[in-house]
């Protein structure tokens, strides 16, 4: 006998996207207000977010917040839950990639990217995971936490060390945590792409390849990873662009 289970609907959904402002985060947003989620953008540039709530409508709701730091933080989601009551998604999207030799980082270039790509992943996901298990509790569905990680969390390369070791631990991270919190109900899913179209390199110190993927390419994958059935979780999901050299 073949049991049926049901896809998860976004219709509705309340999804948190950290890195709304731009690049994947702003794509992510477009396509999840057009299935009909409720979704709360955080980034630091509050311009950027005003324009996406003109352009998206009131379901978009912009929250100037930079993931790094614990009040913001704690704050941000405090309004979420006082308007929302439960958080369905979180997108732990929000980082960027600082490239070079070693020797010439900077402690702040180290602190930049572990202060983003990792305190901020813990800080956001630390202020979801109790409301995640008390919709557990209540109605079977925690929640989905969807990392966004990068194919430099998988495989080291030359003047990528810091950005490669942000990555990497975001891999053990998301792994330990999806081990941790399944039975609450609660898929923890890491999505590593390679190079991608969008503003991150413009600060990298890298080029981009020259057949990048495009965030749209990202973004489906997401919705796929989103929508799958009640009765499994896809982990991880690893992203290169074909011809790379174009
Ligand atoms: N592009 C690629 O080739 C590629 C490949 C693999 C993985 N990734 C990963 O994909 C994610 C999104 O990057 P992207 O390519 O979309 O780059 P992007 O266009 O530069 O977007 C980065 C986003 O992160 C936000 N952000 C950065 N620091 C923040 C902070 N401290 N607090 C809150 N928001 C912060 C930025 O907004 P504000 O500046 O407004 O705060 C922006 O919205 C990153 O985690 C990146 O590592 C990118």
């Amino acid at each position: 006998m073949c049991t049926a289970f049901n896809r998860m609907d976004l219709q509705g959904k309340i999804v948190v996207v950290t890195g709304a402002s731009s690049g994947l985060g702003h794509s992510f947003s477009h396509a999840l207000i057009n299935k009909g989620s409720i979704v709360y953008g955080l980034a630091r540039r509050a311009e950027k977010l005003r324009e996406l709530e003109t352009d998206l409508g009131p379901t978009f709701r912009g929250i100037e917040c930079d993931v790094s730091n614990e009040n913001e933080v704690s704050s941000a989601f405090k309004k979420i839950l006082s308007e929302s009551a439960q958080i369905d998604v979180l997108i732990n999207n929000a980082g960027l990639g600082r490239f070079g030799k070693l020797e010439e980082m900077s402690l702040e270039d180290w602190d930049a990217q572990m202060n983003t790509n990792l305190r901020g992943v813990f800080l956001c996901t630390k202020a979801v995971l109790e409301p995640m298990k008390e919709q557990n509790r209540q109605n079977q569905f925690g929640g989905h936490i969807i990392n966004i990680s990068s194919v430099a969390g998988l495989v080291g390369n030359a003047l990528v060390s810091v950005y490669n070791a942000t990555k990497f631990g975001l891999k053990g991270f998301s792994e330990a945590l999806m081990k941790e919190v399944r039975e609450d109900g609660i898929r923890v899913s890491c999505l590593y792409p390679g190079s991608i179209d969008t503003e991150f390199f413009a600060d990298s110190g890298a080029d981009i390849s020259a057949n990048p993927m495009t965030p749209a390419d990202i973004t489906s994958t997401l919705l796929h990873v989103l929508e799958a059935p009640d009765n499994y979780l896809i982990s991880e999901i690893v992203m290169r662009p074909l011809r790379p050299r174009g």
